[in-house]
């Protein structure tokens, strides 16, 4: 019933509820049972661009691609012409006729809807500044395989209102989990994506908060996320920010302060004495390597589902 066929993959927004279950759903199965989709994209070509840095992104990609039965290029912007003033729809244009899909992370949202606008195959979001579907759709997958389902779970991200942030609570108030955001003033998650996420949650039924308080906003949680304080491309104002995020590190103290079994998310890479303790990092309550594998297999539900012959 999951019909994505030739659709590209850049927000979860731009998909219902019902599908964005399903591709969670599609994604454990496929985790469970890698031999049945050995050859569902058999000869088929991904080429993945880069104009940011990336260790999951870029080898999970590659991986799927591979596990798929199809092929996978690496394709790093300093070395294509786009990195020497070559258009973004000239290079979606010119790649389409060689890939059958484009992954891209890169830079301002817009950028990639303008590739997707001018590729004729399917255009997939590896990370903007805005969003990163894929991450959530990873994350997703992690909580039900701990929860065995959404609803009457809480999700809270204490930190950066950011790319990670955005797609995050979008997912999770998709599945009609329960959200909180704790961020510091004037790193607040972005204004529309608040509405959405708003609109979502009164279909769902799913309780929001956005507050500056992180004890506050751990109060009956039972996922705690973080992630970077500095993002790619914000690196000349990490000193500011490491001091306006000081009080938000998710430690054993704000840990202690949400439901006992509470588990730790972070999407990596991870600062251990900035946005989280060494202690939460490595415990017992963390969960990010789990996440870090789910990013192929939620990956490959997404390929899977756009581009099947
Ligand atoms: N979480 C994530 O997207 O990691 P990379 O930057 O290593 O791809
Ligand atoms: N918010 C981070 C996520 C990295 C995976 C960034 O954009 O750099």
């Amino acid at each position: 019933k999951l019909d994505l066929k030739g659709k590209d993959f850049l927000k979860l927004l731009d998909f219902s509820i019902e599908e964005v279950q399903a591709l969670v759903v599609l994604a454990d199965d496929m985790k469970k049972q890698k031999e049945k989709y050995a050859d569902a994209l058999k000869g088929q070509i991904l080429g993945m661009i880069f104009e940011k840095n990336s260790t999951r992104t870029r080898v999970s990609f590659e991986a799927a691609i591979l596990q798929l039965g199809g092929n996978g290029m690496f394709l790093s912007s300093d070395q294509l012409q786009i990195g020497r003033g070559e258009t973004i729809e000239d290079t979606g244009k010119v790649l389409s006729g060689y890939l059958d899909g484009i992954m891209i992370r890169t830079h301002g949202h817009d950028r990639i809807e303008t590739l997707a606008e001018a590729a004729s195959v399917p255009v997939i979001n590896g990370l903007t500044d805005l969003y990163h579907p894929c991450q959530a759709l990873a994350d997703l997958l992690t909580v039900y395989e701990h929860k065995g389902s959404f609803k009457g779970s809480k999700m809270v991200y204490v930190g950066d209102g950011n790319n990670v942030a955005h797609s995050l609570m979008i997912g999770a108030v998709m599945m009609g989990m329960d959200f909180a955001l704790a961020a510091p003033k004037g790193y607040e998650a972005d204004s529309s994506v608040i509405e959405k996420t708003k609109e979502l949650a009164a279909k769902t039924g799913a309780v929001v908060t956005f507050t500056e308080d992180p004890i506050e906003a751990v109060k009956g949680a039972d996922f705690i996320y973080t992630d970077v304080w500095t993002s790619m491309g914000q690196e000349e104002e990490s000193a500011v920010r490491l001091n306006a995020f000081a009080p938000y590190q998710v430690n054993e103290k704000l840990l202690s302060a949400a439901q006992a079994d509470c588990k730790f998310m972070h999407c990596l890479p991870a600062h251990r004495g900035e946005e989280v303790s060494a202690g939460v990092m490595d415990g017992d309550a963390s969960v990010v390597f789990q996440q870090a594998e789910n990013r192929m297999h939620a990956q490959k539900a997404v390929l899977y589902s756009l581009m099947k012959k």
